[in-house]
């Protein structure tokens, strides 16, 4: 009797290493991308609107680690500032630029908050997204390259983030502003 040896399914394109390409893509500015996640921050939810931006299907989404998303450009520190306010029970907003499925890259204002269950413990994390201003942007983005600069210096991620996160202080210290209230100066409500 021969065994038959089945080809292994190929793996989704969500597991592969995605190269950017440069190319940014953007959506609606009365369009909200939605994703809830688990503890973990593996995707339990994804909206129509994020499936399409990201280019994945939703079976190629659901379950898997938000950081199928990540963009190799973003900095550490953002990440371990929204991991930490989630965790401590904190909502928090940030920018983000994210990788599609064919390389390309869009920006977007993050509101991620905790999910609590009836006796306030945290169940989960929710994030809403929105399109950012270009005005903000041309504030972040050299912010981001200089953050990532610092964490470029490090081996380890988690000194990574740690240099990052140090650069990120110093300099909202300059500017006299919490990450939050920084957020906020770069979106007044008629900047678009
Ligand atoms: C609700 C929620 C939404 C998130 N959204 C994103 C996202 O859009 N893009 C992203 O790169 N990381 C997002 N993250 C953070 C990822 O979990 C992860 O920390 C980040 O991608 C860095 O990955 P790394 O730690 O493997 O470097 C989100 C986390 C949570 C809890």
């Amino acid at each position: 009797m021969s065994l038959i040896h089945e080809t292994p399914p190929t793996r989704s394109r969500a597991r592969q290493r995605v190269q950017p390409t440069g190319v940014e893509r953007t959506f609606g500015a009365d369009e909200v991308i939605v994703t809830k996640t688990d503890l973990r921050g593996h995707i339990t939810y994804a909206n129509d609107v994020f499936l399409r931006v990201s280019g994945y299907g939703e079976c190629e989404m659901i379950g898997q680690p938000h950081s199928m998303i990540r963009h190799p450009h973003m900095p550490r520190a953002v990440f371990k500032l929204l991991w930490d306010s989630v965790q401590s029970g904190k909502e928090i907003f940030a920018y983000v630029m994210n990788l599609a499925s064919d390389g390309s890259h869009y920006w977007v204002l993050a509101h991620v908050t905790p999910s609590f269950d009836e006796r306030g413990g945290i169940v989960g994390y929710h994030s809403n997204r929105r399109v950012p201003t270009r005005k903000a942007l041309e504030t972040v983005i050299p912010l981001y390259a200089q953050l990532r600069s610092v964490e470029g210096g490090h081996a380890r991620a988690v000194d990574a983030a740690e240099a990052g996160q140090a650069a990120l202080e110093a300099h909202l210290e300059t500017l006299g502003q919490t990450y939050d209230e920084f957020v906020w100066s770069l979106n007044p409500e008629d900047g678009r």
